[in-house]
């Protein structure tokens, strides 16, 4: 690491790491670890259905030299390993529960019965193993799997709990673009987190912490601090989640160049969108292609900037060698995306974002209240075109996800003109900065069921844990709305 890079973390990390007579310190960083890349993992077929089987478990990690951190992994120390899905195949996601504590697992993004969702009504008791099992049924994208619990879920993604989804299609397969998983097609996990004085995570949010979502000071890549990744000269396609609990990250490069954004959170974009940053609240999910092959034998950085408590970390090396890549171009199309016209929509739903400081006790709501399990808040037919419109009437920012599809935003502020050109794929998750709202198109296709919840929420986790989150149901009988 250069002195350069060196100065700018230790800025970020000086509370922790800087001089003192803790066990953390400068010393302890891990300089220049090879990115880890979470394990592929290889599914067992029975009876021609994918199987995955993933223990959820207690670890210890290595964030710092020599130090092991308490953490919470599946089949791993710290994240779980990738599951990569195709279009059209039968699978059975096999989560057991090894912990002492009661869990659920979510997968975030897909499109999959209400029964199989994961949310807070799927739960894992400590011995037991659940099983996720649908028919894979929709475009290529980047989604993920957390735990979902009841008031539970913020904690327990805090200390390692979740893993990326990638969905392949057609589409995807043929398409020209760096697709080696873990060499040109780089998955990122980034989360910002908190360590004490023993290099322990630490995790008890106070009310202030709730009310404005908890933050580290130190931002974490696949689980290593300024990990580097080496490269050839040629297109690198980087898919970033932002997985933290609460932070907001604008992702650039250390000189500012510019990158082409291929993908959001369900789908790919119709065509590349040219950025200079892009910016992910917690959830959101961007794949990028960034053009290397001006850069032998360079190294680039990938930037954050968290925008609530603003500040900058290096998150990612990329170091170039001298190989060349066979992918120096990006195709023009990408996909095309289901046209919907919102006049064609039979329903409007609202939803407000709101909260009070309930004397140490935050309370977070939509529509004045706060998620009870037993109470079903919208009743949404099947195959009616929706708009939903999401107010936040505070001053802070939130964010708005849903389970069971993709939806398409159709405005911010009333102004079309206001939705960027990156988010104009299919999305599940919407940021929504303070006292602004954000309309989006959504119908439901599949999985009628009346007695099955989806859920929607904030997905600043405190949030969600603190009450901002609420149930539907999709119904075939067309009169309730
Ligand atoms: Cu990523 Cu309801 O969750
Ligand atoms: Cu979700
Ligand atoms: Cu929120």
């Amino acid at each position: 690491m250069n002195r350069r890079n060196f100065f700018k973390l230790s800025a970020v990390l000086s509370a922790y790491l800087i001089g003192g007579t803790n066990s953390l310190n400068a010393s302890k960083l891990i300089i220049g670890a090879k990115l880890s890349i979470p394990t592929l993992l290889d599914p067992k077929p029975i009876n021609g259905i994918k199987q995955f089987d993933l223990n959820i478990q207690e670890a210890s990690h290595n964030f710092f030299k020599d130090i092991k951190t308490k953490t919470l992994g599946i089949n791993a120390s710290y994240l779980g390993p990738t599951l990569l899905l195709r279009d059209g195949e039968k699978v059975s996601i096999n989560f057991t529960n090894n912990l002492d504590e009661t869990t659920t697992m979510h997968g975030h993004g897909m499109h999959l019965p209400a029964i199989m969702d994961g949310g807070v009504h799927q739960e894992i008791e400590p011995g037991d193993t659940w099983s996720a099992q649908y028919t894979v049924k929709q475009k290529a994208c980047t989604n993920w799997y957390h735990p979902h619990r009841m008031n539970m879920t913020a904690r327990q993604v805090y200390f390692g709990l979740a893993g990326l989804i990638i969905v392949e299609d057609k589409e995807s397969k043929a398409l020209n673009l760096p697709k080696t998983y873990g060499v040109d097609d780089i998955p990122l996990v980034i989360q910002d987190r908190l360590f004490d004085m023993n290099a322990q995570l630490s995790y008890s949010p106070h009310p202030r912490q709730i009310m404005h979502g908890f933050r580290g000071n130190v931002i974490i890549t696949n689980g290593q601090i300024i990990p580097r990744h080496e490269v050839k000269v040629g297109m690198v396609r980087l898919r970033i989640l932002n997985g933290s609990n609460a932070g907001m990250y604008k992702f650039s490069f250390s000189d500012n160049r510019k990158f082409h954004q291929i993908a959001t959170d369900n789908s790919f974009l119709e065509e590349p969108v040219e950025l200079k940053s892009v910016l992910l609240s917690p959830g959101e999910r961007a794949e990028i292609v960034v053009d290397l092959s001006k850069d032998k034998n360079k190294s680039l950085n990938l930037i954050v900037n968290e925008q609530i408590d603003n500040f900058n970390q290096i998150i990612l090396t990329l170091d170039v060698n001298n190989k060349d890549s066979k992918i120096k171009t990006l195709p023009k199309i990408l996909t095309k995306l289901e046209d919907l016209n919102p006049d064609d929509a039979v329903h409007t739903r609202t939803f407000l974002l709101d909260g009070w400081g309930n004397r140490g006790n935050p309370l977070l709501t939509i529509n004045g209240k706060r998620m009870n399990p037993m109470v079903v808040n919208e009743i949404v037919p099947i195959n009616q075109l929706e708009i939903w419109e999401i107010k936040n009437l505070m001053g802070m920012p939130h964010n708005f996800h849903i389970h069971a599809t993709h939806f398409r935003p159709l405005d911010r502020n009333g102004s079309e003109f206001e939705i960027l050109d990156n988010e104009k794929g299919y999305k599940d998750t919407i940021y929504i900065p303070a006292k602004q709202s954000v309309r989006f198109l959504v119908k439901m296709i599949d999985y009628a069921d009346d007695e099955a919840e989806y859920m929607y929420h904030c997905h600043f986790l405190e949030h969600e844990d603190a009450g901002m989150m609420g149930q539907f149901v999709v119904t075939n009988n067309k009169k309730e709305t």
